[in-house]
């Protein structure tokens, strides 16, 4: 048992997250911290980033912040190579950070495809690239990128999102080929619903306050969708990426695992 156990510990790993100050991002910072790993945690909200950190830290982790914005490779470069001088090594890259976009196709503005463009992708490669910088002279690393479950099914209004999300998991395969051979491995993930900030516009007023009624409705609406009947929560991605940079994954690179509540079954 302790064994078994044992091929998820990540003592002694350095993780960098990005999108840490919320949802996915911070679960899975915590999550991997508690297991052992020292957390940098990137965000560009600093003070969120920060909370999280702190968290961490109260938890008896080991965790550190950096205020990122991951559009800029500057950033994302200055944020991998500062944890590798700081702590010797990068083990994990979690290149998390992301952000919703809705709108019908004929009224997409050149302004958001580019943000959206920048925001979900451009900052994945950068963040790819920057580990691998890392990881190749390591002879080790563990990449894993959030793509999403709108890769799965079109539906109206998410084109541009859907775009960059399987982007990112074509992303995800590819590299993996080329990083397989030096013993890195990269895995992405294609979330269902998850209730977070990201989804908070279905739930929240004007001012942020979580409207209840509202938050039963979408629960009920999206969780309906799923064959487990619910919307998922942030751990329940943060848990699937503990597996995937762990040793009990040791097999897994290049795939898009789905953490969806049932919602779609690609082959
Ligand atoms: N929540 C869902 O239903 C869902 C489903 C599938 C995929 N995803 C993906 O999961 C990832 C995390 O989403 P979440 O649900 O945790 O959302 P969230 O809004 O709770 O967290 C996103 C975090 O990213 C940060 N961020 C945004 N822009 C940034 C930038 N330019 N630089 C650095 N940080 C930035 C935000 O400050 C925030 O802390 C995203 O890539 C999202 O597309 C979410």
């Amino acid at each position: 048992m302790r064994d078994v156990l044992s091929r998820y510990d990540q003592t002694g790993k350095v993780a960098v997250i990005t999108g840490a100050g919320s949802g996915i991002g911070r679960a899975t910072a915590l999550t991997l911290a508690a297991v052992g790993a020292t957390v940098v945690c990137a965000d560009i909200d600093e003070a969120a980033a920060q909370t999280t950190a702190e968290e961490i830290r109260s938890d008896g982790g080991t965790a550190g912040v950096v205020r990122t914005d991951v559009t800029k490779r500057a950033e994302i470069d200055a944020l991998v190579d500062g944890a590798a001088s700081e702590h010797g090594r990068v083990d994990i890259m979690g290149n998390v950070a992301g952000v919703p976009h809705n709108k019908m196709v004929v009224d997409v503005t050149d302004d958001e495809f580019e943000r959206i463009l920048a925001i979900n992708l451009k900052s994945v490669m950068y963040g790819c690239q920057a580990a691998m910088r890392v990881m190749v002279p390591q002879g080790s690393g563990n990449i894993v990128n959030v793509s999403s479950g709108a890769i799965d099914t079109p539906a109206p209004t998410l084109a541009c999102y859907a775009m960059t999300k399987a982007a990112v998991a074509m992303l995800t395969k590819t590299l993996s080929v080329e990083a397989g051979p030096a013993g890195i491995r990269v895995n992405a993930l294609a979330p269902g619903i998850i209730e977070t900030n990201f989804s908070a516009q279905h739930f929240t007023t004007a001012d942020g306050t979580v409207d209840q009624e509202r938050l039963e409705g979408y629960r009920s609406r999206f969780g309906s969708m799923a064959p487990l009947g619910r919307v998922g929560e942030a751990q329940d991605i943060a848990d699937a990426i503990l597996y995937l940079v762990s040793d009990a994954a040791s097999f897994m690179t290049g795939q898009i695992l789905r953490p969806n509540g049932g919602v779609a079954m690609p082959w």
